[in-house]
């Protein structure tokens, strides 16, 4: 049991200060009963607003096709964010939505955003070595030699102290795009990878998180997942 006020304002509906005044504008049901009283105690689920139920009163994980251009970052100095593109009630959620890692700027495909602390420790954690595939386009032809050195496990990047984890490449036919499975997520990683190797990324997309993949989301445009799925 939660405070109806709390509830609305965790959920973005309005700050707590408004929820007086929220539920005067709305109709507000506990089990059916009209609620007045912003300090009222409801399980989420018993609760409906203009008879509708609370909108994923239990947290949100939602998978984003990133475009290229927006920042994970919350800081808007640094651009626009990938918060930007989500319903302004999301927007106002507390926790706030975050993304799980962060892809850069100029890469694109899937990210994960959520709402829920705990599930942001769990896919960063190395511990958990959820694998992430990435498509990269680079300036010159790649040499099949890559492919052991980068599943050696012994590849050290420009200023780390351990070396990158065994990772699994696959040279594609124009040998200047090629596919990474990263079982980590070291800064800028793929790029420092293939720059430790002479190679200057030109673009890059994540294809999969786990066992989770864009299907047919445009860029820019983002869904729910069940967490059974990840
Ligand atoms: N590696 C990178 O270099 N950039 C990303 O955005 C993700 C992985």
């Amino acid at each position: 049991m939660r405070r109806l006020d709390l509830l609305l304002a965790n959920l973005g509906y309005c700050s707590r200060r408004e929820a007086r005044d929220f539920l005067k504008r709305h109709a507000i049901t506990v089990k059916g009963i009209t609620a007045r009283n912003p300090a009222d105690k409801a399980r989420a689920e018993d609760v409906r607003i203009d008879g509708e139920p609370l909108d994923h009163p239990d947290g949100l994980l939602l998978v984003l096709n990133k475009p290229t251009g927006l920042v994970c970052s919350h800081d808007e100095r640094e651009g626009p964010r990938v918060y930007d593109l989500l319903p302004e009630r999301w927007r106002a959620r507390n926790p706030q939505v975050t993304s799980i890692g962060r892809l850069d700027k100029d890469t694109s495909g899937l990210i994960l955003l959520t709402d829920q602390t705990e599930l942001v420790h769990k896919y960063t954690s190395p511990k958990h070595k959820v694998p992430k595939l990435y498509g990269a386009t680079v300036d010159r032809e790649l040499s099949p030699d890559l492919v052991p050195l980068f599943a050696a496990g012994t590849l050290l990047l420009d200023g780390e102290d351990t070396p990158c984890a065994p990772a699994s490449l696959r040279i594609l036919d124009d040998r200047r795009t090629a596919e990474l499975v990263l079982t980590e997520g070291k800064y800028h990683q793929v790029r420092r990878m293939f720059a430790a190797v002479g190679a200057t990324v030109l673009t890059l997309h994540r294809v999969q998180f786990g066992k989770l993949a864009l299907g047919d989301l445009v860029p820019g445009a983002f869904r729910p997942v069940g967490e059974s799925e990840i």
